[in-house]
Parts: C-alpha cells; structure tokens; sequence
C-alpha cells in the first residue's frame, strides 16, 4: 500500500518505471510500501521505501531537467564527505534511468523533534550545532560544496521592499526599511568562513529517533561559512514553536556560534528576515503550496528577532 504525498509531491508511480526496476536491483529486494513523510516544499520524490525482506531506505528523486536533481546530487556528495560523527544519514547510492536521478539515503525512524519550550530537543539540538561548528569543515567536505554557491550568502530581501515598499508593510517595519536594508547589504562581505552550515534548520530537516536522538537530514543547502548561519537561522524557528523572542535573543547573545561574531549573526539575520519578508509577498510557486504562509510567519518571527539585536 502506499501512503499518498502532500499535495504537490511526486509520487514513487511517477519515477520511471526502469530506474524503479533499477533501484530495486540495487537494493536487492522488491518495494513494497512506500511513505512520503510530513514537511518540506518540495515537489520532487522524497519518500520511504520499505523493501520486502523489511529494509527501509530513503529517496529523494526528479528528472535531470529538474533544479531538485543539482540539488540532490549536491546532498549526495555532502553526505559523503560530512566528518565521522556528523549528525547526517550515510548516503547509500545514487543511480540513473529514464532521464531521472535518484538519491538513496539510509533511513531514519521517527517524527521530527519538537522545538516547543517544555520539549528537550532544543537542547539536543543545539549540542550538534555546538559540535558541527566547533572546528573548520574538513577537506573531503569543503571539496564537495566548493562548486555550489552559498544559497545563505544571496540571501537579501530589504533592498526590493525599500526600492518598492508595498502598502501592506507593518509601520515599525517600513519605519526601519533603510536600516534593514543597510544591515542586509553588510552580509555578503561578512558571509565567508571555513565551517560546515547546514544551511537549512527547520524541525522538519530533522528527525528524532529513540536509538539516536536527533539527527539533520536535507543536506542540500550545505555549504561553508561563519558559524553563525546555522545558529541564526534555527532561532526564529523556535519562536515559531513558542519559545519567547527575549529568550532566543539572549540564547543568540550568548551562544559562541553567535557572540563571537554579533555583527555578521545580526546581517545574516537581516537578510534572512528579509528574504522572507519579500518572498512571502510572491506568487506560490507550483507544487508548494504552504511556502508562502510559513515564509510569512518566518518574517514575522525573524523581526520580533531583529528588535531586540539593532536595539
Ligand atoms: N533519511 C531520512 N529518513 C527518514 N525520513 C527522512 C530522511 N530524510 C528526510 N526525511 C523526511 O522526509 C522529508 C522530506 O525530505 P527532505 O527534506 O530531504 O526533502 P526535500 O524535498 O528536499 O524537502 P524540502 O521541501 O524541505 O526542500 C523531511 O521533512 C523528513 O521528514
Ligand atoms: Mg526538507
């Protein structure tokens, strides 16, 4: 039986049916059910494939025209060189057929963490980041990211909503539009650095297993840079699950990833907020419908983050 996607998601009947029979060789059994998991915007693949003899293994896949398929050949090659220890999936294998690629990752068993204040996961999570940071991205790994630009770094928003500011913007907003922008330009001089960023933290990038804890996956955007990207960008999503913006803002002033570098945490989150702030305000794009209501709710977050770093 297979469980139906999110709207928007491509289904396992839609990959090919010979690079289906090819996986299925590779693997070395018959699928036999497959479950696409909660989270993400996607529209490509990204399902749980469970074979006959019990095996499960994770696959993301689309067709080689497809901007996923760069992008799912980027993870593969991160989740290849990440450090021993990282908290990553092993990459399994990738294979072709049919004009399509298909990533195979070790699966991983449980929901994603919860970020709510009374949950422990925060912490957890901040300890990996602690980890991840706490020395320069090894070689295997800066090779493997050195081609693909930093999606982080070309984050930027304020200066359209400066040059154009639409009526909709919040008062306290529009009245700092000139210096949002001016924080949000310092950021691609102050992007640079030698550790591994993740590149985008969100719950459901993240899965909690009972043996194992938490564990990152969706390594797509995984590049190098300053600490602080990771850091910065986890924080408004635990305003999102209820922690108070105070508390995050004193979490960010004290956390080394963040207070050893105040002025470029506080461009990136400028940019990141703004990027929200602006994408927020596009037309969704196909195949994710729920983008556009997260990105709003993220820029909101992101500003009550901001008043209390530029005040
Ligand atoms: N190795 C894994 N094992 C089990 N579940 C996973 C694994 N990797 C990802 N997932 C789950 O599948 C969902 C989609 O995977 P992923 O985020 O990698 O795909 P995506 O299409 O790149 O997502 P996005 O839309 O965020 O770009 C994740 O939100 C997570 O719940
Ligand atoms: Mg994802």
């Amino acid at each position: 039986m297979s469980v139906l996607p999110p709207v928007g998601r491509l289904r396992w009947t839609d990959v090919p049916a010979p690079l289906r029979a090819r996986l299925e060789t590779a693997l070395g059994a018959p699928v036999t059910n497959v479950s696409t998991p909660a989270g993400g915007f996607g529209h490509q693949l990204a399902a749980a494939l469970t074979l006959a003899d019990g095996r499960r293994f994770f696959v993301k896949a689309a067709p080689s025209g497809d901007p996923l398929t760069t992008a799912n050949l980027h993870e593969g090659a991160v989740l290849d060189a990440l450090p021993p220890g990282a908290p990553a999936p092993d990459l399994v294998g990738i294979h072709h057929g049919a004009g399509w690629t298909a990533v195979v990752i070790a699966h991983l068993d449980g929901p994603h963490p919860d970020l709510a204040p009374d949950s422990s996961d925060p912490d957890q999570i901040w300890g990996l980041l602690d980890k991840l940071t706490s020395s320069p991205a090894p070689t295997a790994y800066t090779e493997a990211v050195a081609t693909t630009p930093s999606g982080a770094a070309g984050l930027h928003g304020w200066d359209h909503l400066l040059a154009d500011p639409p009526g909709d913007l919040e008062p306290d907003v529009r009245n700092r539009l000139r210096e949002l922008a001016a924080l949000e330009a310092a950021w691609p001089a102050l992007a640079h650095g030698d550790h591994i960023v993740h590149g985008d933290l969100r719950a459901d990038n993240m899965v909690r297993e009972d043996s194992r804890g938490v564990t990152f996956v969706d390594w797509a955007h995984a590049t190098t840079g300053p600490a602080c990207i990771d850091a910065v960008s986890l924080a408004p999503q635990l305003i999102l699950a209820g922690h108070s913006p105070q508390t995050i803002a004193r979490l960010l002033d004290e956390h080394p990833a963040t207070a050893t570098a105040p002025l470029a945490a506080t461009a990136f989150l400028a940019a990141l907020t703004g990027h929200w702030h602006r994408n927020s305000r596009q037309p969704a794009p196909p195949g994710a419908p729920g983008l556009r209501t997260y990105q709003h709710r993220a820029a909101t977050a992101g500003m009550a983050l901001l008043a209390h770093r530029v005040n």
